[in-house]
């Protein structure tokens, strides 16, 4: 089946089974590699993204529904690399990743997050974020989403 969507600002039409998880489409399909594979069942957010802006875990997201839909992922987070998006910037402040596994999923979580919650609390970011991250960097993703809230605020002021 023929489907049809953008993705990081660029149209695409792929021929595929339409109950293919999005996750496969957007890795195998059309090599973008930064969402990654973690559980397949939708409970890590290895694979988190975005469609039409809401935040989706792609493994569990068959691709027929994102027909006619804007998909981004983090390697659409930013226009290049000299325009970081305030969650990658702070990401590379921080020096978050440990084996960086997850840390695509949880960028794209914070991204939402914040643009949902301008300014939150460490408890809004434990409540918000489900993500997992084995490496146990998770003090350093609260630091970093606080520091990408004030470089949001910084920029939009
Ligand atoms: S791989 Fe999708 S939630 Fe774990
Ligand atoms: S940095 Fe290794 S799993 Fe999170």
């Amino acid at each position: 089946m023929k489907i049809s969507f953008k993705i990081n600002g660029d149209q695409k039409t792929i021929d595929v089974d339409p109950n293919m998880p999005l996750l496969w489409v957007v890795r195998d399909e059309l090599n973008l590699k930064a969402t990654k594979y973690g559980c397949g069942k939708g409970m890590c957010g290895a694979c988190s993204l975005h469609v039409d802006g809401k935040l989706h875990r792609s493994c569990s997201y068959p691709v027929k529904f994102a027909e006619g839909k804007a998909i981004t992922t983090l390697e659409g987070l930013s226009k290049n690399e000299n325009d970081l998006h305030p969650v990658q910037q702070a990401w590379i402040d921080e020096n978050v990743p440990q084996c960086g596994y997850c840390q695509p999923g949880f960028m794209m979580a914070a991204a939402k997050l914040l643009q949902e919650i301008p300014n939150p609390t460490t408890e809004d970011i434990k409540q918000n974020i489900s993500n997992i991250c084995r490496c146990g960097t998770q003090p350093r993703i609260i630091k970093a989403i606080k520091r990408a809230a004030e470089l949001n605020n910084a920029k939009t002021s």
